[in-house]
C-alpha cells in the first residue's frame, strides 16, 4: 500500500516536472524541425535475449510517444528515420517486418494522428517499396493532409546521397532542356530539389543509441543543424530524453558561420 503510495507521488511529481519544462522551454525559441535516427531497437531486444523485431515494435510505440510530446511542446516537423536505402541489406524477415510498421502504426494510430491534428509525410523513394507499405503511407498522407500541426515526416527508403544524386539528375536535364543556365545553379536550387525542399532545413539532430555518425541521413540539410547524441536505446527514448536534447539547444549558441 505504502509502496502504491510512494509510486504514484513519484508519478504525479515526474509529470508535474515535465509540465514545467515544458513550459519554461516555450518561453524560448524552440528548435523547429527535429530529425531523429532512431537506432537501437535491435540492441534493446538483443540485450533482453528477444527477436530483433521485438526491438522495432517497442520503437514504433517511442514513434507514437515522441510524436505525441513533440506536437504538444509546439514542434513543428519532426523527421524520423525509418529504413534507409542500405537497410535493404538485412535479413529478407527483418524488411519485411520493417515494411509492415508503417501499416501497422498508421492502421492503429491514424485517427489519434488526425485528432492531434498531425500531418503525415515521407521522404524517400516510393518506387521499391511493398505495395502494402505505400498504401498506408498514400492514406495517412492523403487523410492528414488538411492538417496544420506537427509535421511527422517519416524517412522511408530514404539515403542522402541517392537524394542528392536524384537532385543532381534533375538539375541536368533542366540545363539540357534550356530551362536553367549553369549560373542558375546555386544552394537554393540544389535544396528546392532535394525531398526536403517544402521543409526546413532540421534545427536539432537526435541519434539514439550511442552511435556517432550520420549513416546517410540529411547530408547537405543538416549542415548548420545542432546534434545531440544520447546512449538511451530508441524503445527506452521518452519525453524526459526529448526535453533534454530540447533544453540542450537552447542552451546553445548558434552562430552559422558568423560571430554570436
Ligand atoms: C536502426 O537499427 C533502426 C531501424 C533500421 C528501424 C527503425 C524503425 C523504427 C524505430 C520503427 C519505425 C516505426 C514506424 C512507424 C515506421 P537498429 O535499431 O536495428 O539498430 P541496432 O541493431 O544497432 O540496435
Amino acid at each position: 500500500m505504502i509502496g502504491k503510495l510512494i509510486r504514484k507521488k513519484q508519478h504525479t511529481t515526474k509529470r508535474n516536472d515535465l509540465a514545467r519544462r515544458i513550459e519554461m522551454a516555450q518561453m524560448e525559441s524552440r528548435p523547429a524541425h527535429i530529425s531523429i535516427i532512431m537506432d537501437g531497437n535491435g540492441w534493446w531486444a538483443t540485450k533482453k535475449a528477444l527477436p530483433r523485431v521485438v526491438g522495432h515494435y517497442e520503437g514504433m510505440k517511442t514513434v507514437r510517444k515522441i510524436t505525441k510530446f513533440a506536437n504538444k511542446v509546439g514542434i513543428k516537423v519532426l523527421t524520423l528515420y525509418a529504413f534507409s536505402t542500405e537497410n535493404w541489406s538485412r535479413p529478407k524477415t527483418e524488411v519485411d517486418y520493417l515494411m509492415r510498421l508503417p501499416v501497422e502504426f498508421l492502421g492503429t494510430y491514424l485517427p489519434e494522428l488526425i485528432e492531434q491534428n498531425v500531418q503525415v509525410q515521407m521522404i524517400g523513394n516510393h518506387d521499391n517499396l511493398p505495395e502494402h507499405t505505400k498504401y498506408a503511407i498514400k492514406k495517412a498522407v492523403e487523410q492528414t493532409s488538411r492538417n496544420n500541426g506537427l509535421i511527422l515526416n517519416f524517412a522511408l527508403n530514404y539515403g542522402s546521397r541517392d537524394e542528392i544524386v536524384q537532385s543532381v539528375q534533375q538539375i541536368v536535364n533542366k540545363a539540357q532542356n534550356g530551362d536553367i543556365t549553369c549560373e542558375d545553379i546555386c544552394e537554393e536550387l540544389v535544396s528546392e530539389h532535394l525531398m526536403t525542399s517544402h521543409l526546413s532545413d532540421p534545427d536539432l539532430l537526435i541519434r539514439t543509441s550511442g552511435e556517432i555518425r550520420l549513416s546517410n541521413f540529411m547530408l547537405w540539410q543538416l549542415a548548420y543543424t545542432e546534434f545531440w547524441f544520447t546512449d538511451m536505446l530508441w524503445p527506452d527514448f521518452d519525453e524526459e530524453c526529448l526535453m533534454d536534447a530540447i533544453e540542450s539547444f537552447q542552451g546553445r549558441n548558434r552562430k552559422f558561420g558568423g560571430l554570436s
